[in-house]
């Protein structure tokens, strides 16, 4: 099958069901989606298949074929989206670890809807778990970065 990451293709031949997660850290060695709970409850995996966010470690490799995968890597190419500059603006993370999966979250949000309510994006954000509790200032850059996409007119 061919499986589309960040604008490459690749062809996989491996087990249909092996975890997207797996497939993008252990085979293409792109390391910035994280391995939380494993169990689709956490967020830390997040990547978006077609735009739409996922949670990549209960989802096999196989769902992806025909479709569009994007990993944090691949959300903009100098690290500008308006969520990763938000989140440097507030100096979001504490150890990182969830971070990724957090930004992916916030931009599949932005992408349907710039100008959400504060109700809007807690319900979002709601199931990525952050143990450091940075969910203030999470909550504070995910508005940041709304008003900036609301005014590239995105
Ligand atoms: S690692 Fe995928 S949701 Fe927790
Ligand atoms: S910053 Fe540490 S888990 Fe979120």
């Amino acid at each position: 099958m061919i499986v589309t990451v960040n604008g490459k293709e690749h062809q996989y031949d491996g087990d249909p069901a092996m975890p997207l997660l797996w497939y993008v850290r252990d085979v293409l060695g792109l390391t910035g989606s994280k391995f939380g709970c494993g169990s689709g409850l956490c967020g830390a995996c997040t990547m978006h298949l077609d735009g739409k966010s996922v949670r990549s470690c209960v989802l096999p490799v196989q769902a992806a074929e025909g479709l569009t995968v994007v990993t944090i890597e691949g959300l903009d190419p100098d690290g500008d989206h308006p969520a990763q500059k938000a989140w440097r603006e507030h100096n979001v993370p504490q150890c990182g670890y969830c971070q990724a999966g957090q930004i992916m979250q916030a931009a599949s949000l932005l992408a349907e809807n710039n100008t959400p309510t504060d109700k809007q994006i807690t319900e979002h954000m709601s199931g990525n778990l952050c143990r450091c509790g940075c969910y203030q200032r999470i909550e504070a850059a995910v508005k940041s970065a709304a008003i900036e996409q609301a005014s590239k007119g995105a």
